[in-house]
């Protein structure tokens, strides 16, 4: 039988891994020999503190290689895809050659899931031998686009915890996090302008048990829940990030999902002397902002302030689930001669009208709108706006979306939607909604890549994406989120 001595625990699975016999020692006669950019210089003094730190052992910074010292080498060469790296280990020398800082980073990455377990630690870890067994890998993503999305506004995430949902991130060499920031039943964004969204639209009342029909008449739990960052607390977290690779990329939802902005500027809603409060229920609701020029400037003065604080050049601004069903945009005399004076045919074209003037607003900024599938229908330009596919039982969509040049990523609900349950069997979780298995996860696109034949170029990525209405901790939110987030990092 052959003896097996290293062990190879490295997730995602490179494109190739040839294992070879033999490791190469920590030490601290070991130098650190950079010949690359001051940015991979900064990368490779990362690793130095990660071993000095865990594991006591002083790399030497700088230095040239010298005939028969191990040694660890950054090597930057031309022509590297952006994110792709090699890794070779022999017992001489560990080598890690890229094109870009991304590059590098990964191949640290790499490195770190060769080297044992304690190097993740946060303190001295005794007992660990300080070695990295042999390998020659060649890595490159499937996907240019790898996200995870987290609904913050159905259940409040801290601060501590999204940096560690984006440490998780960066392990597995995802490149993005959609960090869904505002809806009906929270506003988490503060804005300068408009200081009522983080005053009144970040606090909610009360939260219903369960989900609808769980409960009849509908339970409430009494207790109030709230929570929103600040502009420095979005600035930390973007550059955390962006020393990981990862993009933010912030969502602002319009016209739907608005309740908890017009809670708190009801003149936003077609009905400006009602008054409203920040949902406590969960579901999809009628009051959507109203298309008037109130409206449109709300949004300019919130766009503002969002593309000062998210270098990403993706402004992600919902536009799914707009339901006016009862209420005054069918009634209302000003919206009727609105759709009268610009033609629009019907509500829905004013909704589509709508989302046109909102990636116009984006585009104006200098960035590209993201918006859910829906807005497919609304005539904007394909270089304008990006297209999520959330709607796994509509592929017409998908495939409509393709045919009109669109770039998408998919985060369709099955199997992409981490609130629904792991198992059959699971009470944790949407279950109702289906069940997305982690083998749904490794499979993924599989099942639907015939749909994208020949419009490979426009499939920016994958996503999974964790609503929180029924996720309202940090250790549920593990649960559901892990490992099938790691499954999907394997698939990207
Ligand atoms: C969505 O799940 N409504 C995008």
């Amino acid at each position: 039988m052959k003896e097996v001595i290293n062990e190879y625990n490295v997730v995602p699975l490179p494109v190739t891994m040839n294992e070879q016999p033999g490791r190469f020692y920590l030490n601290s006669d070991v130098p650190v020999v950079v010949n690359a950019s001051q940015e991979v210089k900064n990368i490779a003094s990362s690793l130095s503190t990660t071993v000095l730190d865990v594991a006591g052992i002083k790399l030497k910074p700088g230095g040239e290689l010298h005939e028969n010292v191990p040694t660890i080498v950054f090597d930057s060469i031309p022509g590297m895809e952006k994110e792709a790296y090699k890794l070779s280990v022999t017992p001489q020398q560990i080598k890690i050659t890229a094109s870009t800082p991304n590059g590098f980073y990964y191949g640290l990455q790499t490195l770190y899931q060769l080297l044992p377990v304690a190097i993740y630690s946060k303190e001295r870890a005794r007992n660990a031998e300080w070695s990295v067994p042999c390998v020659e890998i060649e890595d490159t993503p499937a996907f240019r686009y790898r996200g995870a999305m987290l609904d913050v506004c159905r259940h409040f995430a801290s601060i501590d915890y999204i940096k560690k949902f984006i440490d998780v991130l960066a392990v597995h060499k995802m490149n993005t996090f959609h960090w869904h920031l505002t809806d009906d039943q929270g506003w988490r964004i503060e804005i300068k302008k408009y200081p009522k969204l983080t005053e009144i639209g970040s606090q909610r009342s009360e939260t219903m048990v369960d989900y609808f029909y769980t409960h009849y008449p509908f339970k409430y739990d009494g207790k109030p829940h709230g929570g929103y960052y600040t502009q420095e607390e979005i600035k930390e977290v973007v550059a955390y990030a962006q020393s990981k690779y990862i993009t933010v990329i912030p969502e602002i939802e319009l016209p739907g999902h608005a309740l908890a902005a017009i809670a708190s500027y009801p003149e936003l809603s077609c009905t400006p002397d009602s008054t409203y409060e920040v949902c406590k229920l969960w579901g999809v609701f009628d009051q959507v902002f109203c298309p008037t020029d109130t409206f449109f400037q709300f949004m300019e003065g919130v766009m503002d302030e969002v593309v000062e604080l998210f270098p990403s050049s993706y402004i992600h601004i919902g536009g799914d689930e707009v339901h006016y069903g009862n209420q005054s945009w069918f009634t209302d005399p000003e919206i009727q001669n609105f759709i009268k004076e610009k033609k629009l045919v019907d509500e829905k074209g004013l909704e589509h009208y709508y989302l046109r003037r909102a990636a116009d607003i984006v585009a104006s900024k200098g960035k590209t709108m993201i918006g859910w599938d829906e807005i497919i229908d609304a005539g904007i330009s394909p270089r304008k706006a990006v297209v999520m596919w959330w709607r796994h039982d509509r592929q017409h969509q998908l495939v409509k979306a393709l045919e009109n040049g669109y770039r998408v990523i998919l985060t369709p609900r099955r199997p992409m939607y981490a609130d629904f349950t792991q198992f059959g069997a699971h009470k944790v979780g949407r279950q109702w909604a289906g069940y997305n298995t982690i083998e749904n996860l490794y499979n993924f696109p599989e099942p639907i890549s015939h749909l994208m034949k020949g419009y490979e170029n426009q499939v920016m990525g994958m996503q999974m994406s964790l609503w929180t209405e029924r996720v309202a901790d940090f250790k549920r939110l593990d649960f559901m989120v892990f490992p099938r987030l790691i499954a999907l990092a394997e698939a990207a």
